[in-house]
């Protein structure tokens, strides 16, 4: 089966960044939101990012208006009944992603179609698990900002057909153009157990006082050649996504080095969220 249409389930930061992909990639893609004014948000998003690429020269105006043609939102789920892929890529709560692949199970007709889930953290056999055909789940995690980033993180679980992964794979590397790692299902994958306790550590760091986040970020980036500083990236992530999959890895492991620190779940309670809602280690308003 070739995948042709893409369901993307949530069109958020890292939802609407996936649909920018598979659109570009050629794929009709339909993104469902929960609401109109969501849905409307997911599309000025992926616009303004479109709009960016055709100003700077890197498409031209038929390649940016075919690229907008692959794309319709939504907000009923059934509207993706007929998807070959559907990608899950809400927030990392167990409870809401199980309850969208239940009802996916229920609605996505093709029985070759593969239900794929964009979790950081969470098991994909707990997913899978909601169900009746855990065989076709796989995870498929993208990176942000997703149009740029040029990994995915292919995650099968006990259950996945191996044909699945195969299928997922090639699709990844050879539509997407993305490089893929294969992960095993624990908790973090590959890159996030690597990378979040470095973030939380540098987070650590300044919650102690030992230097500022300018001074923290700046050492990372010129002392250690990354493109972002710890506190700079974890910003761009979202401390609310830092602190659940935090949790998580903490939860798989019972390693300190994966405790989120008290700062920052005081500023997840406070709801400075990093730069989706202007404020997190930096001021972005
Ligand atoms: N959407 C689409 N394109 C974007 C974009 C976005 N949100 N942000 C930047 N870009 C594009 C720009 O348009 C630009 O494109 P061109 O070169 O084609 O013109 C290119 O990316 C570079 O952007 P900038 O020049 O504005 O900025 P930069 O050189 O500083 O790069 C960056 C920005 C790519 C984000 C870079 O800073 C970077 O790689 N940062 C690290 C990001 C990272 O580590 N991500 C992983 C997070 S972990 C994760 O996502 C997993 C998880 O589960 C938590």
């Amino acid at each position: 089966m070739a995948i042709q249409r893409v369901g993307i389930v949530g069109g958020g930061q890292m939802g609407g960044g996936v649909a920018e992909v598979t659109a570009r990639s050629g794929l009709a893609t339909v993104v469902r939101e929960v609401s109109p004014e969501a849905a409307e948000r997911s599309r000025s998003g992926i616009e303004r990012s479109l709009g960016r690429a055709l100003d700077r020269g890197k498409i031209d105006e038929a390649t940016h208006q075919a690229i907008l043609d692959n794309l319709t939102f939504t907000t009923e789920l059934s509207d993706l009944s007929d998807c070959d892929l559907v990608v899950e890529a809400v927030i990392e709560s167990f409870d809401l992603k199980a309850e969208i692949f239940a009802e996916l199970d229920a609605i996505v007709t093709s029985p070759d179609a593969i239900l794929a889930t964009n979790t950081s953290s969470i098991p994909i056999i707990d997913i899978a698990m909601a169900t009746d055909r855990p065989d076709h789940v796989v995870g498929l995690h993208f990176f942000n900002p997703a149009p740029v980033m040029a990994l995915v993180e292919v995650i099968p679980s006990v259950r996945t057909d191996p044909s699945v992964t195969e299928q997922v794979t090639a699709f990844a590397t050879d539509v997407l153009g993305k490089t893929v790692v294969a992960a095993k299902d624990r908790a973090g994958f590959v890159v996030n157990m690597l990378l979040v306790p470095y973030l939380l550590g540098a987070m650590r760091m300044f919650e102690d006082g030992h230097a500022t986040a300018e001074d923290i970020d700046t050492g990372m980036t010129l002392g250690a050649g990354h493109p972002m500083g710890p506190l700079t990236l974890s910003d761009l992530i979202g401390l609310d996504t830092m602190l659940l999959v935090g949790e998580t890895l903490q939860a798989e492991y019972g390693d300190p080095a994966y405790a989120p620190p008290a700062l920052l779940r005081r500023m997840v309670a406070g709801g400075h969220l990093g730069r989706k809602t202007g404020r997190g280690f930096y001021d972005y308003s």
